[in-house]
């Protein structure tokens, strides 16, 4: 998201660049798993382990019987195949290149997982998934995933929805935002150890609470019915698909009620091209591109599928949550 891209670059040439600098930034990571795997004997390339197969029994039982979609959270569009989902990502603690989160995440340990809940609510404390995810029935939801960068994709989701699960922490009068952070642990993360990382680590993102507790926001566990992959942000992750992908943080260890507006990982990096609220928004232009169409994967290089982009990506629902906003100003 930080490649520079000239406004008259066609989207191929945008793309080469891309890949052009994901290699050098690849390269440069290499040289550093190659110490680490050296001197650490902890990382290295090319097994079969996978984070999958450590998925508990428990876990397993419940994505099972998860529900099938409600009719509000379904779409008819045709779903990105599960190799597209699960090959091209964006989670920067596995590398820049969209290949790198399938390619180094394979000795990610996404079991045991806690998260420590903290800030403005009345049970603060470290929860164990299991406590976290065992109460809920867990459902189905195909939902759009637009990224920031123009590409977009169908995404069928399992998992639960977050003001359920928000809820039980019983957030008080102060909570006025709700803050998120990713796990921080270079040694299962390598993007997190290059030695220039493209952003600062832990990543963050927050949602205004009124915004957390929309029944379309969502905490997903699993993809294609199955766990998620490591690449998706396992074991748990945010989905907010009326936002840009940016704000659907991966990987959660920590959530926080705040009452004031938590600074986000992009905003800090790049305040005059990420902001906080992020919804999708055809008639805010990106700085250096134009977000009114997106690219739904799969598509080729060649034959892409490029198709407008609708106002908080077509859950126009939402929009109240806006009113007597200025979206410009607040992008
Ligand atoms: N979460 C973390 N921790 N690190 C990241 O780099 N990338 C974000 C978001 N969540 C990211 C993250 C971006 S830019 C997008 S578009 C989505 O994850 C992509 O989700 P996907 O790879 O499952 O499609």
């Amino acid at each position: 998201m930080l490649i520079k891209k000239r406004p008259d670059l066609a989207e191929h040439q945008v793309t080469d660049e891309t890949l052009y600098h994901a290699r050098r930034d690849f390269l440069a990571r290499c040289g550093h798993l190659t110490c680490l795997s050296l001197f650490g004997g902890l990382l290295g390339c090319g097994d079969e382990a996978s984070s999958a197969t450590q998925t508990p029994q428990w876990l397993s039982d419940q994505l099972a019987q998860a529900q099938p979609p409600q009719p509000a959270f379904t779409t008819d569009e045709t779903r990105t195949p599960f190799e597209d989902v699960t090959r091209y990502n964006n989670f920067y603690e596995f590398g820049s290149d969209k290949g790198d989160p399938a390619r180094h995440s394979d000795r990610f340990k996404p079991h045991p997982w806690s998260v420590v809940v903290e800030g403005a609510c009345q049970k603060p404390g470290r929860y164990a998934l299991e406590d976290l995810v065992k109460p809920h029935r867990l459902e189905e939801r195909i939902y759009r995933l637009r990224c920031v960068e123009a590409w977009s994709m169908v995404v069928p989701w399992v998992g639960l929805p977050l003001a359920s699960l928000l809820r039980r922490f019983e957030p008080d009068s102060r909570a006025r935002f709700v803050r998120f952070e990713t796990l921080f642990d270079p040694q299962q993360m390598p993007g997190q150890a290059a030695t220039f990382a493209a952003i600062d680590y832990p990543y963050v993102e927050g949602l205004r609470i009124d915004e957390a507790m929309h029944p379309l926001a969502f905490i997903a566990v699993g993809l294609y019915g199955k766990p998620l992959p490591a690449q998706n942000g396992a074991p748990l992750r945010l989905v907010v698909p009326w936002k840009y992908g940016f704000k659907s943080i991966k990987s959660i260890v920590r959530i926080e009620f705040v009452e004031t507006q938590p600074l986000t990982t992009w905003e800090r990096s790049a305040p005059s091209e990420y902001g906080f609220y992020a919804n999708v928004n055809p008639a805010v232009d990106h700085p250096r591109w134009s977000q009114k169409s997106e690219r739904r994967l799969p598509g080729s290089l060649f034959s892409p599928r490029v198709i407008p982009t609708r106002p908080f990506n077509g859950y126009e629902e939402v929009a109240s949550l806006y009113s007597g906003m200025d979206l410009r100003r607040l992008f």
